[in-house]
């Protein structure tokens, strides 16, 4: 068992504490995603309250619990008003099931247990190049997370949707629709950046393609009876089998990260097949060497690789990739958020 000394294996060396804290940060995800399972942010009301009555609210042991808060606040995460007591902070509040951005859903998924699973074989997806997750479940991420475990499916959704209602309204400000009549989100999970589009512009129509499952659940603004449904069709596929969409402009956010190079330019060169010549493709993504939040992005670019083999990229291997997809690059702006829009267009074919 590891004694004093794994607290304080070299006493006054920075770098040493810092690498040993490091290692160790696993603990404050699981910290996180046990307080979002306890559900410890709704028990917490808006005035302080102390170790035992949340242990007794959540049903936990008084002791441990303790144990718990202490870390979490360490990190923000609550804080410490007098001994044993407890307050929300900006941070806390975020774990509460009805605020904003999806973070309890995000926090969930961080630590669920196909998460430690994929993670602790990070090495091996780094000699391979290759995701672990076939190996490991025998399919990939979203054929597992929609056939065997529907729950944590539904949690992505929702994360996906809370978390795009945040970025959806910077990526429609930054986004020109002026000469698009249709608008078509590949993979645009239940709907969120699409309505926001369509809500924004009157004229405009939209196309949602996502996998069956996700399209059935898609925003009821946009499903049948509907307020945006006469100008939004729901086309239920899978790209892997084609893109059936005819667009002027088609968004794919969040979806390229997912692929490596070679998947992601044979998927692009499926969407160019069925799209109009000069049709735009925005992709909407971070950029790595434009990100202000590289420490998110870096471990991204690691989730990206040993969940699905994919990864983040900087602005001149969005650009290679695009031109290698046959698409011709045209710029990239930013958003002033994390997603930076990526564009090029589809060449008249020759
Ligand atoms: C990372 S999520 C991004 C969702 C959304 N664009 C956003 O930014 O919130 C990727 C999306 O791709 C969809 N997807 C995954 N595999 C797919 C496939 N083979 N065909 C179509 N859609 C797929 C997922 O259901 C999910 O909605």
């Amino acid at each position: 068992m590891a004694g004093p000394d794994a607290a304080d294996p070299t006493p006054g060396t920075e770098a040493s504490l810092r690498l040993h804290s490091l290692s160790y940060s696993l603990g404050i995800t699981a910290a996180i995603t046990a307080a979002a399972r306890l559900e410890l942010a709704d028990a917490l009301g808006d005035q302080p309250a102390s170790v035992r009555v949340l242990a007794s609210a959540v049903g936990a042991d008084a002791e441990a619990l303790g144990q718990l808060m202490r870390a979490l606040a360490c990190h923000g995460v609550f804080e410490e008003t007098e001994e044993g007591v407890y307050a929300h902070t900006e941070l806390s509040r975020l774990l509460r099931a009805d605020a904003p951005a999806g973070r309890r859903a995000m926090a969930l998924l961080a630590g669920a247990p196909f998460a430690w699973n994929i993670w602790s074989r990070l090495d091996e997806a780094v000699r391979t190049g290759r995701s672990v997750f076939p190996d490991l479940y025998g399919t990939t991420l979203f054929a597992h997370l929609h056939e065997s475990e529907p729950e944590l499916g539904r949690l992505f959704d929702q994360a996906m949707a809370k978390s795009g209602a945040v970025s959806a309204v910077a990526v429609a400000d930054a986004l020109d629709l002026s000469g698009t009549g249709t608008v078509a989100d590949i993979g645009g999970g239940r709907g969120t950046l699409l309505k926001a589009l369509l809500e924004r512009r009157a004229g405009l129509r939209g196309v949602l393609f996502d996998l069956e499952r996700v399209v059935a659940g898609a925003d009821p603004a946009l499903r049948a009876g509907g307020d945006l449904a006469d100008r939004c069709e729901l086309v239920a596929g899978d790209w892997n089998t084609g893109i059936p969409v005819k667009a002027d402009t088609y968004l794919l956010k969040g979806v390229v990260h997912m692929w490596n190079d070679d998947t992601a330019a044979d998927v692009l060169r499926t969407l160019a097949r069925n799209a109009p010549a000069g049709a735009r493709v925005v992709l909407v993504e971070q950029v790595l060497d434009a990100t202000r939040t590289p420490e998110i992005a870096t471990v991204m670019n690691l989730l990206m690789l040993v969940s699905q083999g994919g990864r983040e990229r900087t602005s001149s291997e969005f650009r290679s990739l695009l031109t290698r997809a046959g698409l011709e690059f045209r710029g990239i702006t930013g958003t002033g958020g994390a997603a930076h829009l990526i564009e090029a267009a589809v060449p008249a074919a020759p």
